[in-house]
């Protein structure tokens, strides 16, 4: 028996910035999909959220493995037969972890290829294999950051801020090929938040680094799309 309600998927869903969009959108009535790429605290973190009264399931998702993707679309055939919401999420902030320089003449090629590989390639393939399971009025956001705006370029971090401003790109790009079919495409940027990413000295508390992602995953079938939002508010690219 397929289920009634709304079914949103959110990758990276484990912790952080996901797992709160996870307990948002479940609290707001989702049928939450909650992927991990590791199954253990994918299950951990869904058992969580289903301790607090919560509708969320849990299945793995490595956002740069094509079986991933397939096995998943396969999967939300079976249990629900479509998709209304999904959060591309997952993402890395690799030069963080480098040693040396941030600097863009010194940062290592192959650290901004594996950026790419989650933060920009892995959102296009999770699209590509769902995007099939939606009809008019889903909604796909792509959580974005202020550090891939053009707007308001600065230095350093390259492969971040590429990755981002590539998802941006992509953002527009699927928002036009998915106008016909009533699919809106929008770009998030949470603002600085603390989680493992952001770390403690960041500004901002999961709730309001949510905030914006969960408005976007909830506007009404006819609210826009191929935007960049920050706090439910519309941001220069
Ligand atoms: N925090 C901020 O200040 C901030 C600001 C702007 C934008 N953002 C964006 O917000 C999103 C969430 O960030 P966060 O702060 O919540 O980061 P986080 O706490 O580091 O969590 C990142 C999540 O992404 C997952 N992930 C990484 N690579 C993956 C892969 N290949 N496949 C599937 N999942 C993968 C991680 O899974 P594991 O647990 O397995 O590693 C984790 O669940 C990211 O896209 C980030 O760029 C964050």
């Amino acid at each position: 028996m397929k289920k009634q309600r709304p079914v949103a998927v959110v990758t990276g869903g484990n912790r952080g910035l996901g797992l709160q969009t996870c307990r948002e959108l479940a609290q707001r009535g989702y049928a939450v999909v909650l992927t991990s790429r590791d199954a253990e605290r994918g299950m951990e973190a869904a058992s969580q959220l289903r301790d607090e009264g919560l509708d969320v399931s849990s299945v793995v998702l490595d956002v740069t493995s094509p079986a991933d993707a397939a096995g998943l679309a396969g999967w939300l055939e079976q249990q629900y037969g479509r998709l209304d919401v999904l959060v591309n999420n997952a993402g890395v902030f690799l030069e963080t972890a480098q040693e040396g320089s941030d600097a863009a003449l010194e940062v290592r090629p192959e650290l901004v290829l594996s950026t790419f590989a989650t933060n920009t390639l892995g959102p296009l393939r999770v699209c590509q294999a769902l995007v099939p399971l939606m009809g008019a009025g889903g909604t796909i956001v792509n959580v974005s950051s202020g550090m891939g705006q053009l707007d308001d370029m600065q230095g350093r971090y390259a492969g971040y801020r590429l990755s981002k401003a590539a998802l941006n790109a992509l953002t527009r790009v699927l928002a036009v090929e998915l106008a016909d079919r009533g699919v809106k495409v929008n770009a998030v940027c949470p603002g600085w938040v603390r989680t493992d990413m952001g770390g403690p000295k960041a500004a901002r508390s999961l709730e309001q680094g949510a905030f914006g992602i969960v408005a976007a995953a909830t506007l009404p079938p006819d609210g826009p799309s191929g935007c960049f939002f920050r706090d439910g508010e519309p941001i220069p690219w």
